[in-house]
């Protein structure tokens, strides 16, 4: 999958000779030709010109699709269908893999927050994308806010006009319908990660009578969209944002429909009702209530109306 990733970085920068490609990844030029055939394989229409090997169309959506052109380090493994892409991206994080992501188009177990199933029918973007990255597992809901953030991003950028209801679901702005889950899973010490696999659901191009009552599709909004082209846009601005933490919290509040609502949060301790204030690092929402100010790690948060 490493060649592949590397062949699709050189290809997509025009064309390219089988010399010159086996020079830049390492590897012989019959390795270099066998990758080639099994991009053509999967669907890529490539020219074989004098300047060398030319990509003339991309397949719609598969692993190798995604990586072309990919401005973000990730390898990218694909399913048409599985079970669940978090359960293989754990499996992948605990046999050591980091900067991959699973791919899927369709799930057959797909798992969500408290245990829930995950509605995931033929036509979504079910992506897990595993990491290791340098930081205290308290740290770490911050990632589940970048990868909130990154696919509010894309979607808006499809036309979608969708905002974050906290902790991480992402809604369809004006009438609160659930377009997006997200479940972060990890592992690790008290002082250390050790992996973090950051789980994304996406209802793309799917029919809302699909789908659990109460949530809506890209489809049903604006019509079908590139879905390897989206997940390129997500995995882009997940990496933008990861390099610059400091700003995560701050892109969290311009896209958050939650800020300013009331709301009430379930939480093990019981019900949290007021005004959503402000959120703090790593991802606790300050709540104004009748008492004072309340600070919530986690739970099911529900806007409600204005009273
Ligand atoms: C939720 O809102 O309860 C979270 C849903 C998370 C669903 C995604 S789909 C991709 C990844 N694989 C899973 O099994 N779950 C997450």
């Amino acid at each position: 999958m490493e060649t592949r990733k590397a062949l699709c970085d050189a290809l997509a920068s025009g064309p390219v000779s089988g010399p010159d490609l086996a020079e830049e990844l390492g590897v012989s030029r019959n390795a270099v030709w066998k990758q080639v055939e099994e991009l053509r394989e999967s669907g890529f229409e490539i020219e074989s010109t004098d300047a060398g090997y030319r990509v003339v169309s991309v397949p719609e959506f598969c692993g190798s699709a995604v990586e072309y052109g990919l401005d973000a380090p990730y390898e990218i493994e694909y399913h048409e269908a599985i079970d669940s892409t978090n359960a293989r991206a754990r499996e992948l994080a605990k046999a050591g893999a980091g900067r991959v992501a699973v791919l899927a188009g369709e799930q057959t177990a797909g798992r969500g927050r408290l245990e829930r199933a995950w509605s995931a029918p033929s036509g979504g973007i079910y992506l897990s994308i595993v990491l290791r990255p340098t930081m205290t597992p308290m740290q770490a809901p911050l990632l589940t806010l970048a990868g909130a953030v990154a696919t509010t991003r894309a979607l808006r950028e499809a036309g979608v006009d969708a905002g974050i209801k906290w902790p991480n679901d992402i809604l369809l702005a004006s009438s609160g319908e659930k377009l997006v889950g997200i479940l972060t899973e990890m592992e690790g010490e008290a002082d250390r990660v050790s992996w973090v696999v950051c789980g994304i659901g996406v209802n793309a191009n799917v029919d809302a009578a699909a789908l659990p009552e109460g949530a809506t599709s890209v489809r049903e909004q604006v019509g079908d969209i590139d879905r390897r082209v989206f997940t390129q846009r997500l995995l882009e601005e997940f990496t933008t944002l990861r390099a610059d933490p400091d700003a995560i919290l701050d892109r969290w509040r311009e896209h958050a429909l939650t800020l300013g609502q009331r709301v009430r949060v379930e939480t093990g301790a019981g019900d949290v009702v007021g005004r959503a204030l402000d959120i703090e690092s790593p991802g606790r929402l300050v709540i104004g209530t009748d008492e004072g100010e309340v600070r919530v790690h986690a739970g099911d948060c529900e806007h409600l109306r204005p009273v």
